[in-house]
């Protein structure tokens, strides 16, 4: 799979770190892309984020890198943690950094874009340019983690969100608490 990971600065750089923890970037080409804010958010949060080997990092101001054009057909575009600034210049069409122009065109070709948002709580902007994106195509899945599976460690529970996200790619997520019927 050909994969773009992008973080903004929204909290929950730990998301992120999960997500790249959790991919196999042997196997899939990953590239990743911060934003100016994200480097900070990471900053606050992680101190450092351990990028794994082979993943490849871009700048946010550059448009040399083959998934701003369509031509290029990679398969998903991953932004976590989103900030609902971000989100909403997506919304609004500006293509105007790596990121911005790389989810304009997974929208145009109708590729997969998850946007990871987390904010709280909304204003009527942020829910307008939440329903324009998923009417353009777009996946959101909140950073909402979910406790009903036993999670305790920070870790854990935000592995509760990463593997919405690894379902939402079709990428195993070994050990995910699945919700099933009482057997007794
Ligand atoms: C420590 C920190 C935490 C932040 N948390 C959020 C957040 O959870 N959600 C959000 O939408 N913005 C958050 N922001 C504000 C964004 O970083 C800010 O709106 C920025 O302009 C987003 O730019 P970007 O989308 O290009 O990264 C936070 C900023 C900082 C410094």
């Amino acid at each position: 799979m050909k994969l773009v990971l992008a973080a903004t600065g929204a909290s929950g750089a730990i998301y992120l770190q999960r997500l790249l923890d959790r991919l196999d970037t042997r196997e899939h080409e990953v590239h990743l892309v911060f934003s100016t804010y994200a480097k900070q958010v990471v900053h606050e949060e992680l101190g450092q984020l351990v990028v794994p080997e082979g993943v490849r990092q871009h700048g946010d101001k550059t448009m040399n890198v083959p998934f701003v054009s369509g031509s290029a057909r990679f398969d998903a575009m991953v932004i976590v943690p989103c900030s609902m600034g971000t989100l909403g210049r997506i919304a609004a069409g500006t293509s105007d950094s790596t990121i911005l122009r790389a989810a304009d065109v997974f929208l145009k070709e109708r590729r997969k874009l998850l946007l990871v948002p987390r904010e709280m709580p909304w204003n009527l902007i942020h829910a307008r340019n939440v329903v324009t994106l998923m009417e353009a195509g777009a996946i959101v899945l909140p950073a909402s983690p979910s406790f009903y599976g036993g999670a305790e460690t920070l870790t854990q529970i935000a592995d509760t969100v990463v593997d919405r996200i690894l379902d939402q790619l079709d990428l195993p997520s070994p050990g995910m608490f699945r919700w099933k019927e009482p057997t007794d």
